[in-house]
C-alpha cells in the first residue's frame, strides 16, 4: 500500500552554536493535507521549512518528503516540492508572463509544457488579464499570488509556504487564504504553511502543530485543540464590569478558579476559569471590590486562548496588546496532549 504520510519528520533539529532553534520535533503530514506550524516568532518555524525544504542542514535526526530523504537524497526532495519564502521574489519590470517565464525557465520544463502551465497558472491566480502588465503596477494580493504560483511552476506535490499573509491587508490575506485552500482542494497539493497568525492558522489548515522555543508543545485538528481548554470544566467568561479597577482585577486573579485574567479594554475582563464554582466565586470577587457587572458571555476558545493556555504566554509580540498575564497560572501544563 502507498505510504498515507507525504512527510515523515523524526526528531529534527537545528542548533546556532549553543542555541538551539529546532528542538527535536516528530511529525507526519498526510497527503492532501494543509499543515500548520503555528507559533510566535522566533519559535523555529523558519527553520523546521528550510530544513525540509533542503534550504539547511538539520544537526541532527531528518526528515522524508515522499520517500525521500532530505539529508541523503535532496535532490529527489527538490523534484517534489516548491517554495514559497517569506521574501517576495519577482521583478516589476517584467511582466507577469515574463516572470513566470524567467523562473520556469529554470526548471527543465520543455518550452511548449510551460507556455501552456503558465497560461494555467495565471487562470489559476484568475491574473490572466494581466498577463502582460508589469508586476511592478500589481496589487500586494497580486504579486503574493504571483509569488505563490512561481512556486508551482515544477507542479510540485507539497508546497511550502513561509508566513504567506505576513504584511497582506485583510482583503489580500482573504485572496491568499482562499487561493492556497482552492490549490489544495482542487489540485491535490499537500500544503505545509507556516505562520504566527491565528486566524490563517484556524481557517486554512485541518491539522496545526503549535510551536514554542524550538518545540511542538501541540499537534492537533484546530476543533480538538480548542477542546483542550473548552473541554472538562474549563471555560472563558467575558465580563463588562462597571468600575473596573486594578484593585479588582487582582482580587479576580487571586481566585483559585481562575487560571487567566486578560483585561480586554477599561470595562471588560476575560477570564479563563475551571470548576463548578467558578461563576459565583467571580461574581462574588467582583461585587466585594464594588464592581458591577453590566454583561456577561460565555466565549468559545479561540487558537489564541489555547496557546496561551499551553503556553503561558500570548502568540503576538506587540506591545499594544493590553493584555497581562502575570498570573497565569499553567495547571494544564501536564494536560497536554501531542499526538
Ligand atoms: N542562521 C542563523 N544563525 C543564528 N541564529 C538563527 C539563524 N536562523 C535562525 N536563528 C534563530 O533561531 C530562532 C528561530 O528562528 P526562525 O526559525 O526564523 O523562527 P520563526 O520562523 O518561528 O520566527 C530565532 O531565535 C533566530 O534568531
Ligand atoms: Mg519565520
Amino acid at each position: 500500500m502507498e505510504n498515507e504520510f507525504i512527510i515523515e519528520v523524526q526528531n529534527l533539529t537545528k542548533t546556532f552554536g549553543k542555541f538551539t532553534a529546532v528542538d527535536n520535533i516528530s511529525f507526519t503530514v498526510k497527503k492532501g493535507e494543509v499543515f500548520g506550524l503555528l507559533g510566535p516568532n522566533g519559535a523555529g518555524k523558519s527553520t523546521t521549512l528550510r530544513m525540509l525544504s533542503t534550504l539547511a542542514r538539520p544537526t541532527k535526526g531528518t526528515a522524508t518528503i515522499g520517500g525521500y530523504d532530505i539529508v541523503k537524497n535532496d535532490t529527489g526532495v527538490r523534484k517534489m516540492i516548491g517554495i514559497v519564502s517569506e521574501k517576495m521574489i519577482m521583478y516589476d519590470r517584467l511582466t507577469a508572463k515574463e516572470n513566470l517565464w524567467f523562473f520556469g525557465s529554470l526548471f527543465n520544463i520543455p518550452k511548449d509544457v510551460l507556455t501552456k502551465r503558465i497560461d494555467e497558472l495565471l487562470e489559476l491566480i484568475q491574473l490572466t488579464k494581466w498577463k502582460n502588465a508589469q508586476v511592478g503596477t500589481f496589487s500586494t494580493g497580486m504579486r503574493q499570488r504571483m509569488n505563490v504560483v512561481r512556486a508551482l511552476l515544477n507542479l510540485p506535490q507539497v508546497l511550502f509556504l513561509d508566513e504567506p499573509t505576513l504584511g497582506l491587508d485583510p482583503q489580500s490575506s482573504v485572496e491568499i487564504r482562499d487561493f492556497i485552500k482552492k490549490l489544495n482542494r482542487e489540485n491535490g497539493t499537500t500544503v505545509v504553511i507556516t505562520t504566527h497568525m491565528m486566524v490563517d492558522a484556524d481557517l486554512m489548515c485541518d491539522r496545526i502543530a503549535i510551536v514554542d522555543h524550538g518545540k511542538i508543545v501541540a499537534l492537533d485538528t484546530p476543533a480538538n485543540l480548542k477542546k483542550l481548554i473548552s473541554g472538562a470544566d474549563t471555560t472563558i467568561l467575558k465580563l463588562n464590569i462597571a468600575n473596573l479597577t486594578s484593585e479588582l482585577i487582582e482580587t479576580v486573579r487571586a481566585l483559585k478558579c481562575a487560571d487567566a485574567v486578560t483585561q480586554e479594554n477599561s470595562t471588560t475582563l476575560k477570564i479563563l476559569v475551571h470548576g463548578d464554582e467558578a461563576f459565583d466565586s467571580v461574581i462574588d470577587a467582583i461585587r466585594v471590590k464594588n464592581g458591577k457587572v453590566t454583561s456577561m458571555e460565555n466565549l468559545q476558545p479561540t487558537l489564541e486562548d489555547v496557546f496561551l493556555h499551553i503556553t503561558g504566554h500570548q502568540v503576538r509580540d506587540s506591545a499594544d496588546q493590553k493584555i497581562k498575564m502575570e498570573n497565569h497560572k499553567p495547571f494544564a501544563r501536564q494536560q497536554r496532549r501531542i499526538r
